[in-house]
């Protein structure tokens, strides 16, 4: 698979990858090496100018409903950079938005939020330590906080993947062990997760398989704990 956002510069040559079920595969390379670009792939914002995508055995790219509406595969749970949270709302609103992402169409529009549901939200809070912050606005939260949201309501949408751009990176080394932890849960009940990271020690701490991108070709592809670690230090520093 290629893809170029201009014809003359491809920005990621020939990449082949295949993340199995209950696998956790890290994306690691030097800033511009194309791991955005491979995720936002993954999650069917753009289409491969050459070569196919398969994700869950089918092309991500957007459905159109009958009415017109274009849906996301709900089985797909995709963290950008950014969180992607909604700041006016509390945290537990946002997580409860997370089961709202399961169901397909106009289901999602009629369907009311159940007592389950509030109990299952707030359960993956408690699991990220952050249930105290539940009813509090998201835009009141701390950088670190908001993650353990975002992470909650992407495992409240029970999907099948996870892909979770750079947020990793972004953990400091107190607090993100259990955010990291509650990942693994997730990789060992079945869900596959695509994350791409700066962070060289979480990849062999905490992944099963490493893949290194650089310059948007595919240069590495091996068990986490085999990694050459030099490699990919000297990978990340060009
Ligand atoms: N929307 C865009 N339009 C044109 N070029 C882009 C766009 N987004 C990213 N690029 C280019 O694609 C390359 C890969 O970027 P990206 O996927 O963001 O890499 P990474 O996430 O590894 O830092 C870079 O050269 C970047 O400048
Ligand atoms: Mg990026």
């Amino acid at each position: 698979m290629s893809f170029a956002y201009a014809a003359a510069r491809p920005v990621l040559r020939d990449v082949d990858l295949i993340v199995r079920p209950g696998e956790f595969v890290m994306l690691v390379g030097a800033s511009g090496g194309g791991k955005t670009t491979l995720l936002k792939l993954a999650r069917g914002f753009i289409s491969p100018t050459r070569g196919s995508i398969l994700v869950l055995g089918r092309n991500p790219a957007p459905r159109r409903s009958a009415w017109g509406v274009r849906r996301l595969d709900p089985r797909v749970a995709y963290i950008p950079q950014q969180l992607g949270l909604v700041r006016s709302m509390t945290a537990i609103e946002n997580v409860l938005a997370g089961a709202l992402g399961r169901i397909q169409g106009l289901g999602a529009i009629f369907r009311s939020v159940s007592e389950q549901d509030r109990r299952e939200a707030l359960a993956l809070l408690d699991d990220l330590r952050i249930a105290h912050k539940a009813e509090e606005k998201v835009a009141l939260l701390s950088g670190g906080e908001r993650q353990r949201v975002a992470i909650a309501r992407a495992l409240m949408q029970r999907p099948q993947l996870i892909l979770a751009d750079e947020f990793i990176s972004q953990l400091d080394p107190a607090t993100g062990a259990d955010i990291l932890a509650s990942m693994q849960r997730a990789a060992r009940s079945g869900t596959a997760l695509l994350a791409s990271t700066h962070n060289i020690e979480i990849v062999a701490r905490y992944a099963d398989r490493v893949v290194l991108l650089s310059r948007g070709v595919k240069t590495l592809d091996c068990a986490a704990n085999q990694a050459p670690v030099d490699q990919l230090t000297d990978a990340m520093r060009e």
